[in-house]
């Protein structure tokens, strides 16, 4: 794996670095303390003292599913391992050792170019490599778990490496063990398993529409589509800060999801969970009659209600407080609850 800089480099400690480049929803924010983190080798000793000296931390990859304070107290670590290597390879997969830092669409990218399809349809999903497996990043029809074969990181309780193999990850849903022991785990690098033989998954609607019923697309095909139908519906943070997805897609009961289909026959929801179903967020939140709504610096996207935006200016106490109006009216409405996805720092 190509690193730079070299273990060798000192870890340059930077005070009050501004971080509104580094979130995608452009939030002004500050950081006591910085480190940039170029290879695993410096971890130990930044954890050592950080630990020493009893501070509070945190680990920023791409900072698009953060929601950022104005001042984030202590030191943040800015991940920026990067570098990727085929470790092995045999007549059934690939195996793909791959940096922290590495952005994750260009990764997608290289791993088409170097013919190892299997993660096209996780094109244009912003962030990094190391964040992808803590919310188990996923869209149509496919979870970046699907691929994981297992992830190295420094555990901040044992103060050492760790490699943990896909079960002991616990993924679910925009789910794993690294979200749910915040504050323990830095992620350095994440091995993915490629299987040899490729199968197209257009089963999700929105895809499905993109090719006829014959049509036998390639990787590169399925890679055009998604990138095609992400541009259209999701705003590019470059342009209108946003994170995304702001709410979890929210998993009820099936009596329940009977007794609201009776009421709103329209009620959209995907039949994932045996026992359960998962409905959409985004279909609740338009019915409540969010979309394209505006709440000071702050709003709710025009295309997909699922996706708070910061017009500018906006601070996560703004948008904090829209999601919680929202939140409100969602469970007056349809007594669901929705639980917010991007990690509060
Ligand atoms: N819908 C509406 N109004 C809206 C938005 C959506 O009626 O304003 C309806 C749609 O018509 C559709 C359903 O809700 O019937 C689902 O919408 P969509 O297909 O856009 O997907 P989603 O459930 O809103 C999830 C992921 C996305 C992922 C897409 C595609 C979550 C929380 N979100 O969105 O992930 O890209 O599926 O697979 O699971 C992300 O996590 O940041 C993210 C963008």
């Amino acid at each position: 794996m190509t690193r730079a800089p070299n273990a060798s480099t000192p870890t340059k400690l930077t005070p009050n670095l501004g971080l509104k480049h580094r979130n995608t929803f452009g939030f002004d924010a500050v950081a006591e303390f910085a480190y940039e983190i170029n290879s695993p080798e410096q971890i130990p000793a930044v954890m050592s003292e950080i630990t020493s000296h009893k501070q509070k931390w945190r680990v920023l990859g791409g900072g698009s599913n953060v929601i950022l304070p104005a001042n984030l107290p202590g030191v943040t670590l800015l991940m920026n391992i990067i570098g990727q290597e085929i470790i092995s390879s045999n007549s059934s997969s690939t195996l793909l050792a791959v940096g922290g830092g590495v952005n994750w669409h260009e990764l997608v990218t290289w791993t088409l170019e170097n013919d190892l399809p299997g993660l096209e349809n996780l094109a244009l999903i912003p962030g990094t490599v190391g964040a992808a497996p803590i919310q188990n990043i996923g869209a149509y029809g496919v979870e970046v778990s699907d691929y994981i074969d297992s992830i190295e990181a420094f555990d901040a309780k044992e103060q050492a490496f760790v490699t943990l193999q896909n079960e002991a990850c616990r993924f679910a849903y925009r789910d794993s063990y690294f979200k749910q022991n915040p504050h323990r785990f830095i992620v350095t690098k994440v091995v993915f398993k490629l299987p040899k033989t490729w199968k197209a998954r257009i089963h999700y609607a929105d895809l499905a529409k993109q090719f006829s019923e014959n049509s036998n697309p390639s990787p590169e095909d399925m890679f055009l589509a998604v990138c095609k139908i992400r541009t259209q519906k999701l705003p590019d943070p470059k342009v209108i800060g946003n994170a995304g997805s702001f709410f979890q897609n929210p998993v009820v009961p099936n009596e329940q999801y009977k007794t609201l289909i009776k009421t709103y026959p329209g009620l959209a929801s995907y039949p994932d969970l045996p026992g359960k179903r998962k409905l959409a967020a985004g279909w609740l939140i338009d019915q409540c009659g969010f979309k394209g709504q505006r709440m000071g610096s702050v709003g709710v996207y025009e295309n997909q209600a699922l996706v708070l935006v910061n017009h500018g200016g906006g601070t996560a106490q703004d948008i904090l407080g829209l999601a919680k109006c929202i939140q409100d009216k969602v469970h007056d409405k349809f007594g669901v609850s929705l639980q917010i996805e991007p990690n509060i720092f």
